[in-house]
């Protein structure tokens, strides 16, 4: 086991970080990153509200500890990445054969990180949708034998809710209503949150998920999987108005999205100078790609934001951990008096802390799932299985 630091320090400067964000523990593969900044015992009251929380929808296997709702006693991810890389993306069956492997020792790193055991938590909350039928099992069966053994609670969650509750994690004045840009691998959605555990999408992609469209344009580059990150860094390098790729609106619905149109004229574009043999500055594209992705995210989220009269956009999902995206929303903001919250990098990607303040509020909210509770892969956004 490979023991790293990693710092859990806020770049942005909206966001007011607190000391909640106490014991993060990441594994990459088979080796294991981890930082302990301040974890003081939590002190717990029995008034104290303990969910432990467990994520495995796709490729990491995350286990947290959530006191209150909001303050993050332990967050422990386990990445399965360098293992699909090799593939060149998600490969179902080995993402739910690593998440057996893992889910134990996980779950235990983040009872003995939060320093709890299973006697102080209060309930379980765990995804049960969207993802991966086989990878969301792992998490829902284990979720569901603590609580029988335990006899605690059990609340599902769903993934998409708990990326926008990453935003209450560092933000303990943000409250609904608010909208909330979710861009992950899976989802690119506008949404209104009403209430704790009310939504209103009111716009979402027609094709390709943001995430999806960055990860297809880097394989097709040749950079790798997972793309998103690795997009990121090389537009540093770039010119981002060296090609001007296309921003497709859908008609009569401003706040929808559409990528594919982007993805196919980067693939084009890489054709054509194949066959009239024109070296392609890599960087450049990247750099030109992820600007018009930017564009259409950044542009109809603001005019979100205004039309609905809220002046508070959060940002969450794995794409949400894009520098250059975070660059162009925080001056949008500004321009536009804003308030933005971006959860930090390590909140954005998936991880079982923000499963657990969504958790919280459901418990809160009176949702209690019993032991028929199931995976259920295209779970909506909003919907109550
Ligand atoms: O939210 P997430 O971790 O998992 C899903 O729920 O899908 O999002 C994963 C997606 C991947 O498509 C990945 O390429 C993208 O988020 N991503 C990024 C960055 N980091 C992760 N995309 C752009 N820039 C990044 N820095
Ligand atoms: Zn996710």
């Amino acid at each position: 086991m490979e023991i790293q630091n990693q710092t859990n320090q806020n770049s942005d400067s909206n966001n007011q970080n607190s000391n909640n964000t106490n014991a993060i523990l990441t594994n990459t593969s088979d080796t294991y990153s981890r930082s302990k900044c301040n974890v003081q015992n939590p002190d717990l009251s029995d008034n104290d509200i303990v969910i432990l929380a467990i994520e495995t929808s796709c490729d990491e296997t995350a286990a947290a500890v959530i006191q209150n709702g909001r303050t993050v006693l332990s967050n422990v991810i386990s990445s399965q990445i360098a293992m699909h890389t090799l593939y060149g993306g998600v490969v179902p069956e080995i993402a739910s054969r690593k998440h057996m492997e893992q889910i134990n020792q996980v779950i235990e790193m983040a009872l003995s990180e939060a320093e709890v055991t299973l006697d102080d938590i209060t309930a379980i909350g765990v995804t049960y949708g969207p993802g991966l039928v086989g990878a969301l099992l792992v998490g829902v069966a284990e979720a569901k034998a603590i609580a029988y053994a335990k006899n605690i609670p059990l609340v599902g969650v769903h993934h998409i809710e708990g990326h926008i509750s990453a935003n209450y994690i560092e933000n303990p004045d943000l409250e609904p209503p608010f909208m909330a840009l979710v861009v992950s691998g899976g989802h690119t959605h506008l949404v209104l949150v009403k209430e704790y555990g009310e939504y209103e999408i009111i716009g979402r992609t027609r094709d390709d998920a943001a995430g999806e469209a960055f990860d297809k344009v880097a394989r097709a580059v040749g950079l790798g999987y997972p793309g998103g990150p690795k997009i990121d860094k090389l537009a540093k390098e770039g010119n981002l108005h060296a090609i001007e790729f296309p921003r497709a609106q859908v008609d009569g619905f401003p706040y929808d999205f559409s990528f594919s149109g982007i993805k196919s004229s980067v693939l084009n574009y890489i054709n054509t100078c194949e066959m009239k043999n024109i070296e392609i500055n890599k960087a450049d594209l990247v750099a030109s790609f992820q600007n018009a992705v930017i564009d259409a995210l950044v542009s109809r989220a603001i005019s979100a934001t205004k039309e609905y009269g809220i002046g508070k956009l959060a940002i969450a999902g794995g794409v949400a951990s894009n520098s250059a995206l975070r660059l162009s929303i925080k001056e949008q903001c500004e321009a536009n008096q804003i308030q933005l919250f971006s959860p930090s990098p390590i909140f954005c990607t998936d991880n079982a802390a923000m499963i657990g303040v969504a958790a919280y509020y459901e418990y809160m909210n009176g949702t209690r799932h019993g032991l028929d509770l199931n995976a259920v892969p295209n779970l909506k956004l909003g919907q109550r299985v």
